[in-house]
Parts: C-alpha cells; sequence; structure tokens
C-alpha cells in the first residue's frame, strides 16, 4: 500500500507553458499554472486537491475492514479488480453463484470472505457476466437485475454501487430507479484485455457515467481517487453504456472488413496479408488481420447490443451485415484450412 503523504512541489513556469492537463481530483481539463498542486507526477486544482487529501482519510478505514467493498461476480473482471484491490491494501469481499469461483478467489487470496448477505458493505461493484450461459453472443440481464433487488432489500443506504459489467445503453438509469436512489450509482465499464494485463487492466483510462452528481462524485471518489483510475467523465449514463458497446462494434466492423477483403483475396489468388501490409504503409490507415473469426464474449455480444438499439431506429445496419460476413468467414476458412481452433478476440 502506498502510504498517502503530502509532496506538494511548486510548478516549474517554464515547463507549464500552454501545458493542459487532467485534473487528477475532478477529471476536467486544466492549464498548469500557478497555484496548482503536483503530487505523484499528478496535477490537481488546489480546491481538488484538498478534496483528494480528505478522501485518502478513508484509505485506513478499508484496509483495517471499516469500510469494506463487495465484489459480486469472480469471473476474469471480478477477480482481476478483486486482485488489484486487495493488492493495493482493501478490504475486499466477494459473492458468485458459481462455488468454484468462489473457491479460487479465496485459495488466492485475493477476497477476505464470501459473502453471506449483501448488507454492510459501503462499495458494491458489479462484474456479472452479461450474456446468455448457453450462448455468449447474446445479450441477458436477469442475473444482473436479481443482483439490483437484491441490493434493494439488503444493500447499505447510501453505499456505491459501482457497474463494471457492459450494459445496454438506459441501464444504469433503470438500475437508480430500481434502487429509488438508496445507494448512489454510477457505470464505469471495464475495458480489461487479459494478453495485456499491466497496461489494459483494471488501472487504466475509464469512462465514468452517472444519472446524478452525487453518485457521479462519489463514484469519482471511488475509481478515482481512491483505486487511482485515471478517468473520462461523460455528462450521463447513456454515454457511458455507449462508449463501452459501440467502441467494440467499432472493431467488430473493422475485423470484418478485413475478413470481406480476405475472402475476396483468397478468390483471386491475392495474398491478403500482402496487400494488407501494403495499404498499412499509408499513414491513415491501420487494417487489422483477418485471422479465425470474431471470438470471445466481449466483442459479439456488445455488437449486438447496439444492434438491438439501432434496429429500432435505422433500417439497415453495417453491424448487421458484419455479423453475416463473420459468419460467413468462419465457414470460408473451415472449407479452406479445414478448422477454426484459434478465434480473433482482439478487444476486450
Ligand atoms: N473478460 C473481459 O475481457 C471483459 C472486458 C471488458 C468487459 N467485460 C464485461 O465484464 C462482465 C463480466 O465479464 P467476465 O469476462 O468477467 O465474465 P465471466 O464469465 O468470466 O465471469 C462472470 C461471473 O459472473 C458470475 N455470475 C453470473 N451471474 C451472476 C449472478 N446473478 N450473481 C453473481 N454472480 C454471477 C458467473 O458465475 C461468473 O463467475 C461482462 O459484462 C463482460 O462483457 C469483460
Ligand atoms: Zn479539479
Ligand atoms: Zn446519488
Amino acid at each position: 500500500m502506498n502510504v498517502f503523504t503530502k509532496q506538494q512541489k511548486p510548478i516549474d513556469k517554464n515547463n507549464s507553458k500552454h501545458r493542459i492537463v487532467s485534473c487528477s481530483g475532478c477529471f476536467s481539463e486544466m492549464e498548469i499554472k500557478e497555484g496548482v498542486v503536483l503530487y505523484n507526477e499528478n496535477f490537481f486544482h488546489s480546491e481538488c486537491w484538498i478534496e483528494f487529501e480528505k478522501s485518502q482519510g478513508i484509505l485506513t478505514e478499508m484496509q483495517n475492514g471499516q469500510k469494506k467493498i463487495l465484489i459480486i461476480g469472480l469471473g476474469e473482471i471480478g477477480y482481476t479488480n478483486a486482485e488489484y484491490m486487495t493488492g493495493i491494501g482493501l478490504w475486499v469481499e466477494g459473492y458468485d453463484i458459481n462455488d468454484k469461483a468462489i473457491q479460487r478467489a479465496l485459495d488466492d487470496n485475493i477476497i477476505k470472505r464470501k459473502a453471506v448477505d449483501f448488507s454492510d458493505y459501503d462499495y458494491y461493484l458489479i462484474c456479472i457476466s452479461t450474456h446468455k450461459p448457453e450462448n455468449m453472443f447474446v445479450p441477458y440481464l436477469d442475473g444482473l437485475y436479481e443482483t439490483v433487488y437484491r441490493l434493494l432489500r439488503e444493500g447499505k443506504s447510501g453505499a456505491l454501487l459501482g457497474i463494471d459489467s457492459t450494459v445496454p445503453q438506459n441501464t444504469t438509469k433503470k438500475i437508480l430507479e430500481i434502487l429509488n436512489h438508496k445507494m448512489h450509482v454510477v457505470h464505469v465499464p471495464h475495458r480489461y484485455y487479459k494478453h495485456e494485463k499491466t497496461e489494459h487492466g483494471v488501472k487504466q483510462k475509464r469512462v465514468i457515467g452517472a444519472c446524478e452528481q452525487c453518485c457521479y462524485d462519489e463514484g469519482r471518489k471511488f475509481y478515482g481517487h481512491l483505486l487511482n483510475i485515471p478517468l473520462h467523465p461523460v455528462s450521463n449514463p447513456d454515454v457511458a453504456e455507449l462508449t463501452k458497446i459501440v467502441e467494440n462494434s467499432y472493431r467488430f466492423v473493422q475485423i470484418a472488413f478485413s475478413e470481406e477483403m480476405k475472402m475476396l483475396c483468397d478468390n483471386i489468388g491475392v495474398d491478403f496479408e500482402e496487400l494488407r501490409n501494403s495499404i498499412n504503409t499509408k499513414w491513415n490507415i491501420d487494417m487489422l488481420q483477418a485471422i479465425d473469426g470474431i471470438g470471445g464474449h466481449c466483442l459479439p455480444k456488445d455488437s449486438q447490443m447496439v444492434l438491438d438499439l439501432s434496429k429500432k431506429y435505422i433500417s439497415d445496419s453495417i453491424l448487421e451485415s458484419s455479423k453475416k460476413i463473420d459468419s460467413n468467414y468462419r465457414m470460408h476458412i473451415k472449407s479452406t484450412t479445414g478448422s477454426a481452433k484459434q478465434e480473433t478476440a482482439l478487444a476486450s
């Protein structure tokens, strides 16, 4: 645990000219000028520094268990969150419908104990799966809403509920309504990428959105000040929800385009990789690889969430075509190579 010590340094005026940085207290942009506080390479407005210093007092309570975190869902995201939070000395307990997931977290000492009920926690983090158990390509929110109703019955009033799971637009608002604002609710979608856990694990730039200012402020203090995660605040939770699913849809379409071009190349006897490398010599192009189909549970499910929404308003969708292309591409590689073992999961 990093022991908090105040080390204010004067700002070097020569280096500060026209430098715009993000304040690590309120996460808005600010110009480096006199009065700005520099601490551990982070800049703060002077008033944000005072608030940040105050929130650090809570760290001791979070270390000795006076204030506790409950992580609900101990799969890939929940496990990684628990590992990170326990690693920085915080008191973390866990819950999962799968006993094996709980046992793994206990065996690895990343949670203190299994939650018996949901009362008496100060921070609840929802990290459960949001796809159908039997079909990872289809969005499914029943488990999430069951958890929310349980929090309504058992959860501590005034606590913070952080939704780290990927959810469709309007979900955070519905959750706050169900809870009748019994606790503050914030959506901070995870951007975890298992192949680059250090750079793209828990502590990477994350988007944060909330319905109410009080919810946003509690979320900002927990994720930003206590967990030390750099945040990008957005004006409402819809933007946060859409950021996650649209960024993955964007990637889905890009990969599907490469898959289409690969099928074309295979038909006309051109080496796609040579073509791709050739195209990528242009300064503004970064064409992705076409490997073995768009896999993982994130890209297919998240792009389906966008498609389900977009279908209500727009008759044709590039996502729908991309899904057909990906499905055709899978058949194409099966017929050309006889296998589709390794899947392309190029995003978190
Ligand atoms: N894995 C990633 O790389 C990644 C990256 C970004 C976002 N996400 C999102 O994070 C969320 C979780 O993903 P994951 O990869 O950790 O999934 P996962 O399948 O690895 O783990 C989900 C866990 O939730 C548990 N669970 C399901 N329903 C539950 C319920 N009602 N109560 C308690 N526990 C329940 C499951 O038993 C499982 O252990 C999803 O919304 C996913 O889209 C995942
Ligand atoms: Zn500030
Ligand atoms: Zn609130």
